[in-house]
Formats: structure tokens, sequence, C-alpha cells
């Protein structure tokens, strides 16, 4: 009789479809598959039948891209949540939602573990597992690749042909690809060599620069406190409107990356990222924020969101910090409404307007014609205040000249 019920994270590919054998036998299990569909082009097709063929009793394929765009991506895109600077996070914002996902399913269908496809490597495993157990700390967690006795892709595909399971592996496929709609990451293969150049396979959704249109393209988004809400006047659901721009931007080589990256556990490792619609909403929430807020509030934001994007990369998401901080940025982004007209050229984002009426830009106070309205006596005092403190330090320990009285508007000197 089987007494165990495991929810099993399933994108079809070698390693989930071994699992899925693997553990009814190990656990004398049933097995329910659970795929989200987070925009993943090339993974999505037939995966119920090939999950039941595989000898899972029920195959859940949910459409989340509206959910991860909106509830996910916004969130990263409004927290300016850029880890170590660059990447746009895409996998690891898809994590905690897939992570509440199979949760829910878990809830639902009653069962007791819940299993992933995870390395003991990488960060996914975390992600995964620090949010299904903040969730539901009472799931049990199985991930099977930290602990089966296949050493090798090989060693897969002999069971799989053993166990008669569906697969279609290539074993020339070079590298490991993780995709959604916000981004796509690569690694491995010829990638780990930390001194080569990414070849040109590794790239699935942008043309190289050198090859990009040699006309260039002006677009302009509409943004409504902090989320993107119009291409080109056009109103757009958000899922639609980031896979146009992942076209847009993709044919004049707009979104490439490539970096080495401190993961959770660790290690280093290089990763080549293709976020061409990411890319250019950050580069346009940045300018309409420069545009509508204030000193304080860009700069504070600036080290917030650093924050942020080291919650999010390590894995927690629902936790106070993280909820907390996201209530400061939507009351930051309450200002930032407003237009940024782009011109995308050969992997460059230029920016050509910005307007918003909650514009803080000042012409009269900027400009250095005869319209001028800033009082430039004002400066004085404000230099002699702020640097005060070193002056004192330089009177008093440096070279030891102490202070003596001055009268008003005359310069403080001994
Ligand atoms: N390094 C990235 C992250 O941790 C992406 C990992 C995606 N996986 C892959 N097989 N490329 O978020």
């Amino acid at each position: 009789m089987q007494t165990n019920k495991i929810v099993v994270a399933y994108s079809g590919g070698l390693d989930t479809s071994v699992m899925v054998k693997w553990l009814s036998k190990k656990y004398n299990a049933e097995i329910i598959t659970v795929t989200g569909n987070l925009g993943q082009k090339k993974e999505i097709v037939n995966i119920e039948e090939k999950a039941l063929s595989t000898g899972a009793s029920k195959a859940y394929v949910v459409n989340l891209q509206k959910e991860f765009i909106e509830d996910y991506a916004w969130k990263a895109l409004k927290g300016g949540a850029l880890y170590e600077g660059e990447y746009p996070l895409a996998t690891a914002i898809g994590r905690p939602l897939l992570a509440k996902l199979m949760v829910e399913i878990a809830q639902k269908e009653g069962a007791n573990m819940v299993a992933h496809g995870c390395t003991g490597k990488g960060n996914d495993q975390v992600r995964f597992e620090v949010g299904m157990k903040t969730l539901d700390p009472n799931l049990q967690i199985l991930a099977p690749l930290r602990d089966w006795e296949f050493k090798s892709r090989e060693e897969e595909i002999m069971y799989a042909k053993e166990n008669n399971i569906p697969i279609s592996v290539n074993l020339e496929k070079p590298y490991s690809i993780d995709e959604n709609i916000w981004g796509i990451a690569t690694e491995c293969g010829v990638l780990e060599d930390t001194k080569v150049a990414p070849p040109e396979d590794a790239y699935q959704i942008t043309t190289n620069p050198k090859n990009a249109p040699q006309e260039s393209e002006i677009i302009k988004l509409t943004f409504n406190k902090g989320i993107p809400i119009k291409l080109d006047g056009v109103e757009m659901p958000g899922a639609q409107l980031v896979s146009t721009l992942n076209d847009l931007g993709g044919k004049h080589g707009i979104g490439r990356l490539d970096i080495i990256e401190n993961r959770v556990v660790g290690i280093k490792s290089r990763e080549v990222y293709e976020a061409p619609g990411a890319q250019l909403l950050f580069a346009a929430l940045k300018q309409l924020e420069k545009l509508t807020l204030d000193k304080d509030t860009f700069r504070y934001k600036q080290n917030v969101s650093n924050t942020y994007a080291n919650l999010i990369y390590d894995g927690f998401w629902f936790t106070p910090l993280f909820e907390a901080l996201t209530a400061f940025f939507d009351k930051v982004q309450e200002r930032v409404s407003g237009e940024i007209t782009l011109e995308l050229y050969k992997g460059t984002i230029k920016v050509l307007s910005r307007e918003s009426e909650n514009s803080l830009y000042s012409q009269e106070l900027a400009t250095y014609t005869e319209e001028d309205a800033f009082n430039h006596k004002d400066a004085e005092g404000f230099i002699n205040i702020t640097s005060l403190p070193h002056q004192v330090i330089t009177r008093y320990t440096v070279n030891k000249t102490g202070w003596v009285k001055s009268k008003v508007g005359e310069s403080v000197k001994k």
C-alpha cells in the first residue's frame, strides 16, 4: 500500500524525469508533478503527457506568467534589484513563486513530501527549500540530486532506458539553461573557463550587437508608480510588455551579460545572461527616478536596493525584512510616474527624453542663463557649515591653530 505522496517540481528534462521514477520506487510513493509556466519557451511542450507516461499519477501545469511578472518581476524592478550591480535575478525571482505553488499543491493533495531537481552546489536548492520551509515547515523536502547514486548524465540515461522513461536528450547539449520571461541564464560547458569569451551559441534571444540593425529604434515607455504600463502609448499587460521588449531589445543586441557572480554556497560561477526587456525597464525606470525622487531618497534607495537584491538572490522572499523593504519601495515609487523615450542601437540604450508631472527638475534653478533663480550667495554659508567639522579637525588637531571670532560675513581665519 502506498503511504507516501510526493509533489515533484518537474521541468521535463532528464533529471526530473529520472527523479519521478526513482522517487516512486525508493519511497513507494504516488507522484504528482508540478510545472510552473514562467514563459520558458522550449521546455513546456507536451509536458503533462510526458509526466504521466513517466509514472506520475497527476501532472499540474500552471500558467504563472501574469503573477510572475506582476507580483515578482515588478517588485524586483521597483526595488532596483540587480544582484552585484548587474544580474536582474530572473531565475532567483522565479523560485519563490514555484516554491509557493509546490506548497499549495502539496497541501491541496495531502502530500507529505515535496521534491526538486536542483543540485547541491547551486542557489536554487536554497531558494526552493527556504521558500517551502518558510511557507510550510511540516513538509519533508527531498533533493534526490544531492544523494542519488547516479554520477553522470550517462548513468541517468541508462536508468531511463531500463525503466522506459521517455527522454529527449541531446548529449551534445553544451549548456545548462534556465529560462523565463524576465531572462535567460546559461552556464556550464565552455563557459566554465573564465578566459574564454562566450561563443555565439550561448545566446538564444539576443542578436550580437555587431550584427544588429544599422537603423536605431526609438521606444517610449510609460510608468505608473514605478510600474511600466504602456509601450509607445499602447497599454499592455505586464507579461506582454516584457516579452515585446525582449523581442525589440533582443533584435538590437540589448540585454547581454557575461559575469562572474558569488553564489550563496560560496562558489564563484560564470554565467551568461540575456534579459533585454528587464534591461530596458531598469534603464528607463532609473531615469524616471532621477527626475522625480529627491536626492536623499534616491541615494538611500540605492543602498536598500543592494540589500533587496541580496535577499532575493539568497532566497529570503517570504521574510519580514523583504516585506518591509517592499513597502518602502512601494512608497518611494508613488512619485515615479511618467514617460521615458529610449533609442536602441547595437547593444546600447540612449535616453532621448524624460517627462513627468512629478518632475523635480527646475529649469529656473538649473539654468546658467539670466533666467537663473538660484541664490548663489546661499552657497557660501552652506559650504562653511558643511565643511565645519573638517575645518575643526584641521585647526585643533592637525595645525593646532585654534579658532578666532569673526564678524558676520567675514571668513574665519587666524
Ligand atoms: N546563477 C543564476 C542564479 O543563481 C542562474 C542559475 C540558473 N541556472 C542555470 N542552469 N543556468 O540565479
